[in-house]
């Protein structure tokens, strides 16, 4: 473990605008710009720059923010008042999900295509404890979105090979897996970019996002029996003028706020969308200056915090230049809404195993 002496610091403050999205049809929009009272605050580290920041996660009962970075193979947590950072190195493969564990010291989280305990006080390479592996026989597959549904079972989707910015369609899988054996169950196969995974309030639907069709989708979900049915297409962001971008844009990590709108992060597309998904519409849209958003999470007390975790990986220096926030985590504060608590893993003896 490594504690970095105070490392960053609040980067900029700035006012943005939020943009109001009103759309009568799924691909007309009409924007109206509000000067809303909202900014947001990044924060970066003098000695250290994400690549490819991912899977932010807020424990509620540690005050603490997690997140990976990815390509660098670490686990970030921030203790959210006092600003205490610390960082674990895994070093045994790209590192893309971390998870906190009901009542347990232990976090999850996923390395490659498999599936661990992290043991955050045990020397390298003692901590890790080897739970499940996805996608057997697909050996460069990677585990590229992991959440806790309400029954505390591990939702997993793996993308297939990725060159560059391009990833092999059709090579990979969503799974659940639960306690006691965390046997990986197919749930949908086959899959590109698996992303989103987030539960309606009541949940009785599952939110979901293959990120290649650049479009959110929506299961009926049983809780008890842990089963998804009934796919269906909720919303197509390539049907809205306003999200044309190069490369284009595609829907990556996703959460949900108090009044059951979904916050989606948009890769490529320098933003944040807010959809209705009842209604089937983008309400808002909020533009980052970086084009490389991944992932989005509720955080602090009243869960009102928007963390937006960002990506520079395979930026040339020129982009770079343009965008030289690239790969910082942002807080957007004033939106207007909050989260709600996210589920835990749930795994009784994780502290034993
Ligand atoms: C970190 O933030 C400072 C502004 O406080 C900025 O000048 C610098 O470019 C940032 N570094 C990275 C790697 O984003
Ligand atoms: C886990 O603990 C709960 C409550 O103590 C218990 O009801 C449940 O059966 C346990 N499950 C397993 C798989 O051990
Ligand atoms: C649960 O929430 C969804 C999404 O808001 C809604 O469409 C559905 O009608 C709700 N189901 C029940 C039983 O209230």
């Amino acid at each position: 473990m490594t504690t970095l002496q105070v490392v960053l610091i609040v980067g900029f403050l700035k006012i943005f605008n939020i943009e109001k999205a009103e759309s009568r049809t799924s691909n007309k929009l009409v924007s109206e710009k509000h000067k809303l009272h909202y900014h947001y605050e990044t924060f970066n580290y003098t000695t250290l720059a994400f690549t490819h920041a991912e899977s932010p996660t807020w424990d509620p009962d540690l005050n603490t923010l997690y997140w990976v970075d990815v390509l660098n193979q670490n686990v970030h947590a921030l203790e959210y008042t006092t600003k205490q950072h610390r960082l674990k190195h895994i070093g045994k493969g790209e590192v893309n999900i971390v998870l906190p564990i009901a009542n347990s010291m232990r976090l999850l989280i996923g390395v490659q295509s498999s599936v661990y305990l992290l043991d955050w006080d045990e020397p390298r390479p003692s901590s890790l404890r080897f739970m499940a592996a996805l996608d057997l026989g697909s050996p460069d597959n990677i585990l590229n979105e992991g959440k806790a549904d309400v029954k505390g079972r591990f939702w997993a989707g793996t993308k297939g090979p990725q060159h560059g910015d391009t990833v092999l369609p059709d090579q990979a899988a969503l799974y659940s897996l639960e306690q006691p054996h965390f046997e990986p169950k197919v749930q949908l196969k086959p899959v590109s970019i698996s992303n989103g995974i987030v539960w309606s309030l009541n949940n009785s639907i599952l939110y979901y996002i293959d990120s290649a069709t650049r479009t959110i989708d929506a299961f009926d979900f049983d809780a008890r029996k842990g089963r998804i049915s009934k796919r269906r297409t909720i919303l197509d962001i390539s049907k809205y003028n306003f999200m044309k971008t190069t490369p284009e844009p595609i829907p990556d990590g996703m959460t949900i706020d108090r009044d059951g709108c979904l916050w989606v992060a948009l890769m490529f597309g320098g933003a944040v969308i807010r959809v209705d998904p009842n209604q089937r519409k983008v309400v808002a849209k909020i533009s980052l200056p970086v084009s490389r958003v991944t992932s989005v999470v509720w955080v602090g007390d009243a869960l009102e915090e928007l963390v937006v975790t960002t990506s520079r990986r395979n930026m040339d220096a020129k982009e770079l230049e343009r965008e030289p926030y690239s790969g910082n985590l942002f807080i957007l504060n004033k939106l207007g809404t909050g989260g709600v608590p996210s589920y835990k893993l749930i795994f009784n003896d994780s502290d034993i195993y």
